[in-house]
């Protein structure tokens, strides 16, 4: 008898996801005979069993260098509070679990492999307390899960970063400009700080270190001064200055995004020529690099293993250089953010990278 296995991803994609598909479907027919059917959309392919694929061989052949995924996916759609919009236009939620539970049941499934980030995972563990045996597998570019040193996507999202720094520079440089690029990396600042020491940023700014703004454009001046003739500085989309005492013309408006905000300041106070670019989902698109292939490949052949074992619950992740596997519901809800103090941050103020705190 061969075991049925679901497979889902859910969550905004990252470069990696159909790595990790190849590797659970080829693993669960190479060593466990499995079959596998690919679940669309997230949890909403299980809401509507009209959403399902039959994933095989033929089906996984060539995604391992492609971007995004082949099973699609949503970061709305949580069945547990599922928006439903009412012909008047009224909007109200409704818990459609138990038809995902019967769903799944009809499908004669054994397993569901949730592949997501950490609103994923919340998803996947309400169902495993539901009694669906689920395996999750973690994702995110802005690396802040603190259950997995590491996620697949992050480091396609730094070396697509770096590389956009590395072109600005060459701009930058010929016409003495300030350039100002901002990244992804929602409330954490590992996609700005790595791409920006690898880059060779001169200004790096993060969630997690307030900068001061008169620091920060005294830095660019002095710069300037020293006969450096242009400034790089990456701005991670979360990053915040320090709260003016009463000033209220250089407070950020809400509409303004921290690059945004912080070139104009530049612009405005220190009368250089800037520019800057929002870089977006540029991150998150394309080919994924090899260090994300592999790791994607990882977490999906250990995924398969879990099922095989009937580790339902548990989630993979990277602990050091090992994949190992931890529970579900001990890894949601917990960030990781860069430390202030840590050996990265001082990496990049040894190099004289403005990292928002004056610099001696
Ligand atoms: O979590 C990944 C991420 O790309 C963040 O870096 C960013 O803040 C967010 O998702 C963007 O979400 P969306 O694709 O929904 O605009």
């Amino acid at each position: 008898m061969q075991t049925r296995v679901a497979i889902t991803t859910g969550g905004g994609d990252a470069p990696g996801l159909n790595a990790v598909i190849r590797a659970i479907v080829k693993t669960g027919i190479n060593r466990f005979n499995m079959e596998f059917i690919g679940i669309e959309d997230g949890f909403e392919g299980l809401i509507n069993t009209r959403r399902i694929v039959k994933l095989n061989r033929d089906s996984v052949r060539g995604i391992l260098p492609k971007g995004g995924t082949i099973l699609g996916t949503t970061n709305r759609g949580n069945p547990f509070e599922y928006e439903i919009t009412s012909p008047d236009g009224e909007i109200r939620t409704a818990d459609l679990s138990d038809r995902c539970m019967e769903n799944f049941e009809a499908l004669e499934l054994e397993a569901l492999i949730a592949i997501g980030g950490d609103g994923t995972m919340h998803i996947a563990q309400r169902f495993y307390e539901k009694g669906m045996p689920v395996i999750g597998v973690p994702k995110t570019i802005d690396n802040d899960l603190q259950a997995t040193d590491v996620s697949f996507g992050f480091n396609t999202a730094v070396t697509v970063a770096t590389e956009a720094i590395d072109r600005l520079h060459t701009t930058a440089e010929s016409h003495r400009r300030t350039m100002v690029l901002e990244v992804m990396g929602r409330d954490a600042g590992w996609i700005a700080l790595e791409a920006g020491i690898a880059g060779g940023a001169d200004l790096i700014l993060i969630p997690e270190i307030p900068y001061n703004l008169e620091d920060a454009l005294r830095f660019i001046k002095r710069r300037y001064a020293r006969g450096s003739n242009f400034s790089i500085a990456v701005v991670a989309e979360a990053a915040e200055n320090q709260p003016f005492e009463g000033n209220v013309v250089q407070r950020r408006r809400k509409s303004d995004s921290p690059g945004t905000w912080f070139a104009s300041m530049v612009q405005e106070q220190l009368n250089v020529e800037v520019r800057h670019m929002i870089l977006g989902h540029l991150q998150r698109g394309g080919s994924p690099t090899c260090i994300d292939r592999m790791l994607g490949t990882r977490f999906g052949v250990r995924a398969a293993e879990l099922v095989a074992e009937k580790k339902f619950g548990r989630m993979v992740a990277l602990d050091g250089i090992n994949v190992h596997d931890v529970p579900i519901g001990d890894a949601i809800g917990k960030q990781k953010f860069v430390n202030p103090d840590g050996q990265l941050v001082r990496t990049a103020e040894s190099l004289g990278i403005y990292c928002g705190r004056p610099l001696s």
